[in-house]
């Protein structure tokens, strides 16, 4: 039996990225894998690093909760839970913080491109972000974890940390893989194909959120930006504008991205571009709708509070013995 975990942080409202390139893939990964055991939390002291409004930040730690069982992942076999909620997290990312090097931190791409673009005020704990997030994952000895394209590299240095651990103090971490999807772990901006799409963008109309309704992702998908080729290829290169829908019709099809190209032997995109506006709509559609059900049917913080006890109860136990392994308080 694996244990599979991931988080999101509710910072920003959840994108299409969001969901191809992590949600789905966690619900995917949930049906293929029956005897696994899977974890998974909302990361709001993640969202923190970074100034959010309180009730803002209250309601989207819900929202993505809520998101998740919409999108269909199975609550008696899930422990889901808020990460802020069990204080071991915030601990042990301090602990780990003493076995990460400042120089591991400033190559995290995440912190050079806000460092570049010249952002002023950036916490420290954005800084040390990435030792939080190992905290997250060994804390649980989590066998796999998985995430999109842009988490890669912080998943290199949580098995760089564990492994610096376990080599000081004996074999206790376990050493954690990333699961990156071969289709969908990186969706780009709509406007910008050079972009990730992300939630903290500006402008919104390359970005497609999971609450915005059918007309508004239609016009949005039929006016992303492709080229002048004018015949559907599956070509990131050259046409990656282009290449980004296919992607999207195929991560949400369940089609290969060369089946999807084969079904649109055009001329030009504009019946392509129909149809996957059609699809997307369709499976925000329904994630909508059983979000609704979701939140109405009252279960949430049933399933918050079983979530909470069950992590609660492992987090506790490793981290007492962390701390016993580093020599911290008097032996036990
Ligand atoms: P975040 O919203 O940064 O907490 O990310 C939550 C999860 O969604 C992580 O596993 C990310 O890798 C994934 N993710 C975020 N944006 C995208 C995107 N544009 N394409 C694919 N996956 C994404
Ligand atoms: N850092 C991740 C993101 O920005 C969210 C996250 C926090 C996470 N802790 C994690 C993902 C642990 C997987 C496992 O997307």
């Amino acid at each position: 039996m694996k244990r599979i975990l991931s988080g999101i942080k509710p910072s920003g409202t959840l994108t299409l990225g969001n969901y191809i390139g992590a949600i789905s893939k966690f619900v995917e990964l949930q049906k293929k894998r029956p005897e696994d055991e899977f974890y998974l939390f909302v990361a709001d002291l993640h969202a923190i690093t970074i100034p959010q409004e309180t009730a803002l930040l209250r309601k989207r730690t819900r929202d993505v909760a809520a998101m998740y069982l919409a999108a269909g992942i199975d609550p008696e076999r899930t422990v889901l839970f808020i990460q802020s909620e069990i204080k071991e997290h915030a601990e042990l990312g301090y602990l780990l913080q003493c076995f990460t090097y400042i120089g591991e931190l400033e190559r995290m791409t995440q912190f050079k491109d806000k460092s570049k673009k010249g952002e002023t005020g950036l916490s420290s704990a954005f800084f040390s972000y990435p030792a939080l997030m190992a905290a997250d994952i060994i804390l649980y000895d989590a066998d796999y974890v998985p995430v999109g394209e842009d988490q890669k590299q912080h998943l290199e240095l949580t098995r760089d940390i564990a492994a610096r651990f376990n080599n000081r103090f004996g074999a206790f971490f376990t050493v954690p893989e990333p699961l990156i999807p071969e289709v969908g772990a990186r969706i780009m901006d709509l406007q910008d194909p050079t972009k990730k799409m992300s939630k903290s963008e500006d402008s919104d109309k390359g970005c497609i959120t999971l609450y915005d309704d059918r007309a508004t992702i239609m016009k949005k998908i039929r006016s992303a930006v492709t080229d002048s080729v004018g015949i559907v290829r599956f070509d990131p290169e050259n046409q990656p504008g282009l290449a980004n829908l296919i992607t999207i019709y195929a991560a949400l099809s369940g089609l290969s991205p060369a089946e999807v190209v084969s079904k649109f032997p055009g001329p030009g995109y504009a019946p392509f571009k129909d149809a996957c506006a059609d699809l997307v709509a369709d499976a925000i559609g329904t994630l909508q709708k059983r979000y609704e059900d979701v939140i109405s049917s009252g279960t949430l913080d049933a399933i918050l509070d079983r979530g909470r006890d069950v992590a609660g109860k492992v987090a506790f136990k490793k981290l007492e013995k962390a701390k016993q392994k580093i020599g911290l308080g008097r032996k036990r």
